[in-house]
């Protein structure tokens, strides 16, 4: 159990974090879920790993120091959510990719697959611009949450339907710099 630190604005700190997936744990199936992900995709010229911000970032950079492909990183923002735990079903781009995707592969990371909303959104998108391959890896999923079917090929960990935060997965941008998952709990 960790205490939240340091308390004020714009909101209390009236809850604790009870760790559900260690820094090991996590590390362990990152590794994992490369080695399948260099193999899915050997041989191609090039793969375009594309982060979902925020969440992804930290996700991200470990995965990709485990790819031996010939690979680009690049960045969408999609929002779906306010400051609260609640998701409004409404995604809007924030950030596009800076590149274009026309007939490479291309692999979409996302910390946590929820509704499946957002990622149904962004796939859609990408799909318009006629990638070569295009498939998902999600570090978490909530599968009892879901409303719309995602084709995600690689997820690290199912979890239930619990408040998240930790490697890059924030509560009110809160938590992000954990090194650890936990499960949010409020008072
Ligand atoms: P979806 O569109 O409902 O699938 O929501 C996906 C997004 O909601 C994720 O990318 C997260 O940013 C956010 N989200 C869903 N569950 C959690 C959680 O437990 N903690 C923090 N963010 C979450
Ligand atoms: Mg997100």
């Amino acid at each position: 159990m960790q205490q939240c630190l340091p308390p004020g604005p714009p909101m209390t700190c009236d809850y604790t974090i009870k760790s559900i997936l260690s820094a090991e744990e996590i590390a362990a199936r990152v590794e994992t879920l490369a080695t399948e992900i260099n193999a899915y995709f050997t041989p191609t010229p090039k793969l375009i790993v594309v982060g979902l911000l925020r969440g992804s970032f930290v996700f991200i950079a470990d995965l990709v120091r485990q790819l031996t492909l010939p690979v680009e990183v690049d960045f969408i923002e999609a929002a779906s959510y306010g400051s609260g735990t609640q998701s409004s079903h409404e995604v809007r781009i924030l950030k596009d990719l800076r590149t274009a995707v026309e007939g490479l592969d291309v692999l979409v990371v996302e910390d946590i697959v929820d509704t499946g909303h957002t990622l149904s959104h962004v796939l859609r998108l990408l799909a318009t611009r006629n990638p070569g391959r295009l498939e998902v890896c999600a570090l978490l999923s909530k599968p009892s949450r879901r409303e719309v079917e995602i084709p995600v090929r690689w997820t690290g960990f199912e979890i239930p339907d619990e408040f998240v935060v930790g490697y890059g997965i924030d509560y009110a941008q809160r938590n992000r710099n954990l090194p650890y998952i936990g499960a949010v709990e409020f008072e």
